[in-house]
């Protein structure tokens, strides 16, 4: 099997040929290992990333111009992402496409991803220096799933909001070994669940170290609680919890739900054309690629929180239960 010519099906992020000398002479300085989908990872500031998305990353950190109004979703890659980008899109732009009822908008006929463009495998991947202050009108939405110690500089100076979401490190391993299999040129076979564990336990998957990356948001969010909310996929997964969870996410965002819309049950519509059956089953999210190559079909699979009792053994979820123990002991952060 041979590793070293992804075919073109590979998204955008992870083909590994078409960077410049520059970006491939300072990654030969950095530390390499096994990767899940391209072939190998290289890390960066102390997070692993591909080939190509360390590219978006050096054009993002120099060139991204956060202003006051932004809103910046941080993810871990399968945390829930897509979820929260279509929920911070419904919420933020309520005003143009609620009359209370959703009329004609854009995420019935728009993947969450086109509608909150992603900074360094998105935007800045296409253009080292993309247009963004005619293409998008405040308040402007971006995702990232870069680690804190990482995020261009405009972005702590500013009064730009940062809204971090995570999920249980099981279920996050899971859908994310899915997600790769998924992703993985055929000819290459899957990467096996013990395989995969192996890397992720070590630190080694897409911006991993997983459990660093949510510390470091977490501490933050202690730190500036008016610039960082930090919310659990589980918790907006909860029926009874989630209307509250919008309702604090809405108040941080300086948008919060007047009287009227509460009596018109504005809250509910948000959550029900944002969860998994709605979304799933739109036309543009059962067909269709993004333009860097994944097919939206691609970030919907069970969508549940739990689903790693269905895949790993009682020594796997103890080994990364006993990880989360250690990295997180004394932070307060718990799942
Ligand atoms: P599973 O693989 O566990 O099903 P990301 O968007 O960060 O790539 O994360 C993808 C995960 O979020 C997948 O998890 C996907 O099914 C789930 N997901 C997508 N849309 C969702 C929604 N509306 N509600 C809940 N989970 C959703």
């Amino acid at each position: 099997m041979s590793l070293t010519q992804p075919p073109p099906a590979l998204p955008q992020y992870l083909q590994e040929n078409e960077i410049s000398q520059e970006t491939r002479d300072m990654i030969s300085t950095l530390p390499r290992d096994q990767g899940w989908i391209a072939s190998h990872i290289y890390q960066y500031q102390g997070f692993w990333h591909s080939t190509r998305q360390i590219e978006g990353v050096l054009a993002c950190q120099e060139n991204f111009r956060a202003q006051d109004s932004d809103i910046l979703l941080v993810t871990t890659p399968k945390s829930g992402t897509t979820w929260l980008k279509a929920i911070l899109f419904s919420l933020v732009k309520r005003g143009e496409y609620y009359h209370p009822e959703p009329q004609d908008h854009p995420l019935l006929t728009k993947n969450p991803h086109v509608l909150v463009p992603h900074l360094e495998i998105g935007l800045y991947l296409q253009k080292p220096v993309p247009d963004l202050m005619t293409s998008y009108a405040p308040p402007r939405l971006f995702s990232s799933h870069l680690p804190l110690v990482s995020l261009p500089e405009s972005v702590k100076e500013t009064a730009c909001k940062v809204v971090y979401l995570c999920r249980n490190p099981k279920d996050t391993f899971v859908s994310l070994w899915h997600f790769a299999n998924k992703l993985r040129p055929e000819s290459w076979g899957s990467i096996s669940l013990e395989e995969a564990l192996e890397l992720f336990c070590r630190g080694v998957s897409m911006c991993g170290p997983f459990w660093d990356h949510v510390l470091g948001y977490w501490n933050e969010s202690l730190k500036r609680p008016q610039s960082v909310f930090f919310i659990k996929y589980e918790e907006m997964k909860e029926e009874e919890e989630a209307g509250s969870h919008l309702r604090k996410l809405a108040e941080f965002l300086g948008c919060p739900f007047s009287p009227e819309e509460e009596a018109q049950g504005v809250v509910g519509n948000i959550l029900k054309q944002c969860s998994f059956e709605t979304l799933s089953n739109l036309d543009v999210n059962k067909r269709g690629k993004l333009s860097s190559g994944e097919e939206h079909s691609a970030f919907f699979r069970r969508g549940e929180a739990g689903d790693w009792r269905n895949h790993l053994t009682a020594e796997m979820a103890e080994q990364i239960d006993r990880i989360t123990e250690e990295k997180w002991q004394g932070s307060g952060l718990k799942f």
